[in-house]
């Protein structure tokens, strides 16, 4: 499959484009500077030069699917949170409809489509774009699946995850990167995620028999 990666010189996209190229399926990285292009020509991915801030619908020609993995970041003023993780992502799933591309992985966040209770007062903005633009996604004709990643580390990774509809015990827990971008590479074909919206931590299964759990449940 061609996959468009939306967020491709983000912490994630940086892994999930090199896991996409070692992989069957060819991964297009979506970047907004001309600077970050040759990072991944070294390595023989392709790039789309596109802006989330801006028409980027060019991006979507000839892919099979898509992954969303961009993020305003937390450096940047809440606003931008609004920008990039809700209207950047609602405009993605509707760019991605209207190109007749139908697949579609969200990287949302573990708590976004939980009870509000849970939400820090700092991080509510936070939440409060990503759930919307999970909701959009819910209402598509996409075959979507919205991963919910707990806290993100830069650890190796490790191959062991827990991945269900619903996490219970969620405090003090974390996910690598890389193991994401492992999941991310294995589901992209799977239809058995289709249409889920599934937690992700760390956990003690191999990726691949989480996602053989998902059928069985
Ligand atoms: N941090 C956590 O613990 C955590 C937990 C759960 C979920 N998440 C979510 O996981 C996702 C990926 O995380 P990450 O750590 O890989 O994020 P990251 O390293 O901050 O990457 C985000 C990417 O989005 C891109 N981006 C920002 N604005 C853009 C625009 N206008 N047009 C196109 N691209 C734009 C950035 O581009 P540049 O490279 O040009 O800056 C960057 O490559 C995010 O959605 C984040 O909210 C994070």
């Amino acid at each position: 499959m061609n996959v468009l990666i939306i967020g491709g010189n983000g912490q994630i996209g940086t892994r999930l484009c090199k896991k996409l190229k070692d992989s069957e399926h060819v991964p297009v990285a979506m970047v907004r500077k001309e600077e970050q292009i040759s990072k991944f020509q070294k390595k023989g991915i392709a790039t789309v030069l596109a802006d989330l801030e801006r028409d980027f619908s060019h991006a979507f020609k000839g892919m099979d699917a898509i992954v969303f993995t961009a993020g305003s970041g937390g450096d940047t003023p809440k606003s931008q949170t609004k920008v990039i993780d809700r209207d950047g992502a609602i405009k993605a799933i509707d760019e991605a409809e209207n190109a007749g591309v139908s697949r579609f992985i969200m990287v949302s966040a573990l708590k976004a489509n939980r009870s509000n209770d849970l939400w820090s007062d700092a991080m509510q903005h936070y939440y409060e774009a990503k759930a919307a633009a999970d909701d959009h996604l819910r209402k598509s004709d996409l075959d979507y699946t919205i991963l919910m990643p707990g806290r993100l580390t830069n650890e190796d990774g490790t191959d062991k995850v827990e991945l269900k509809k619903k996490i219970e015990e969620i405090e003090g827990r974390t996910v690598p990167r890389d193991d994401v971008a492992s999941v991310i590479t294995e589901i992209i074909d799977t239809p058995s995620t289709f249409g889920m919206s599934l937690d992700l931590l760390q956990g003690d299964k191999t990726i691949e028999e989480a996602i053989k759990a998902l059928d069985t449940k």
